[in-house]
């Protein structure tokens, strides 16, 4: 295992390059498999998720090729339905692949994900859609089966008690785009990355009204094509080199990001003080504005809400803001194991209920600490940078998951971090508890 050496303490400046979105590319990748012929997949990141689901749709019979760092070939000419469970544990998302299997094949047989550090994940909500579609599902032994054989366009709802479902939505529109018959999709999610599975499927021949909001209109096709697509750009990502410029107070330039999609990202940033404007090309240029941070309330929803993707990251902020700031989580209420990590730098959070209440301007200060999940991770690492003295950052293959050269390009804006071999943990320490 690896770790992040962080000195903090510096301000970040210079400028970042964003990379494709990773929430995107993963149902992209399962959708190439709704057809028989290649399809190209541009700007995709280079993360251990991409990896794993190249591997599992490889497993699955498909050719898979990375033609260049960002670029990758599908040819899913003769596919089987079943997945590993060794393969698939790695990651919730090959959750993904039921829609196009049960479109394509009549048949998906997934093992059923296991337990997620940010919460409890069901997946009633996909199974309720496939079965609104005509597919006779059940478990067995772990493993989720879906006969798809007879499948019948309808109208299907998607939300449920935390709002819309973002790969619950992907999976019934990929099984509906080859349904026979006229699929109602109401209480879609809307996400970009849910767009941009609808735009990969509109070229690959799919016929679907209402992108962008939450009612989706499929009409079945008989086949789909393959396709060249191009991935957009990592919101998340994005908006975590707002904050990691934010945080030092540092003044940074962002290529590549599409700001459209911030949504109440961006809004929230105008309230507590951070000044990102953009140029003609498209770059944002990020900075503090003269009065400095604020502190601010936020509370995670589903798109165009604030993202529960960002709340990690968000409460990092909040300790360097001065006053009172809260931030409640809608989407997953446990979702907060960045927290106690964060105590042990010196700040000052309470929890209540889905809540965090942080007491913000405290001077944090470096410790060792255990990145939990993804999202945590980066809050973790933000909060380095910010701190006085070295933080060291344990468990980032985290990280890897989701932030593609995360230390290499904060290297490029002038932060101190470093990636190094579990060994190299100062003694002090003390023994590590796995
Ligand atoms: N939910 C249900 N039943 C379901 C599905 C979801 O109750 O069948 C609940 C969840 O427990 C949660 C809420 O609905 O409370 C939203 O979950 P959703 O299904 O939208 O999450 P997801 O599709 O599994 C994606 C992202 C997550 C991101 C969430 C929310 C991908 C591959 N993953 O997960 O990304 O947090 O949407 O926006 O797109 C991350 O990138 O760090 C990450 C966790």
């Amino acid at each position: 295992m690896e770790v992040f050496r962080i000195a903090g303490n510096n301000s970040l400046s210079g400028s970042v390059s964003v990379s494709g979105s990773k929430n995107s590319s993963l149902p992209l990748f399962a959708a190439s498999l709704l057809s028989s012929d290649e399809t190209i997949l541009e700007n995709v990141p280079q993360l251990s998720d991409i990896q794993f689901m190249a591997e599992i749709i490889s497993e699955l019979g498909a050719e898979v090729e990375r033609l260049e760092p960002n670029t990758w070939r599908i040819n899913p000419k003769s596919i089987v339905h079943y997945a590993p469970y060794e393969l698939v544990r790695k990651m919730r998302a090959s959750i993904c692949l039921l829609g196009p299997l049960a479109g394509r094949l009549g048949r998906a047989e997934i093992p059923m994900p296991g337990g997620c550090v940010i919460g409890n994940r069901p997946i009633d909500l996909h199974i309720r859609a496939l079965q609104g579609l005509g597919a006779k599902v059940r478990l067995k032994g772990g493993v989720v089966q879906i006969d798809a054989e007879n499948l019948k366009g309808n109208k299907l709802f998607l939300g449920g008690r935390h709002g819309s479902t973002v790969t619950g939505t992907a999976n019934a529109l990929m099984a509906a785009c080859l349904t026979p018959g006229i699929t109602t999709l109401d209480g879609a999610a809307c996400e970009p990355e849910i767009n941009d599975l609808c735009k990969m499927l509109l070229s690959m021949g799919a016929q679907i009204t209402g992108v962008g909001s939450h009612r989706l209109k499929v009409e079945g096709v008989d086949r789909l094509n393959g396709c060249r697509h191009k991935v957009i750009p990592d919101r998340i990502e994005t908006a975590t080199y707002v904050l990691a410029a934010a945080i030092t107070n540092g003044e940074i330039l962002i290529r590549g990001a599409e700001l459209s999609h911030l949504g109440a990202f961006a809004n929230l940033m105008d309230e507590c003080g951070v000044e990102m404007s953009e140029n003609q090309i498209g770059e944002l240029t990020v900075r503090v504005g003269s009065k400095g941070l604020k502190s601010f309330e936020v509370i995670t929803l589903p798109y165009p809400g604030f993202p529960t993707d960002l709340q990690a990251q968000t409460t990092a902020l909040a300790c360097f803001s001065p006053g009172l700031s809260i931030l409640t989580e809608k989407v997953y209420p446990s979702r907060f194991m960045h927290v106690p990590e964060l105590l042990r730098m010196g700040a000052q959070i309470s929890l209540e209920g889905a809540s965090a209440i942080v007491k913000g301007a405290a001077s944090l200060t470096g410790a060792p600490v255990m990145a939990s999940d993804l999202r945590a991770s980066a809050a973790l690492i933000l909060a380095g940078l910010a701190a006085k003295g070295e933080t060291w950052v344990q468990r980032i293959y985290h990280l890897d998951r989701g932030y593609d050269k995360f230390e290499k390009k904060l290297q490029g804006m002038g932060a101190e971090v470093e990636r190094l071999p579990e060994s190299a943990l100062p003694k002090s320490f003390g023994p590590l508890i796995d």
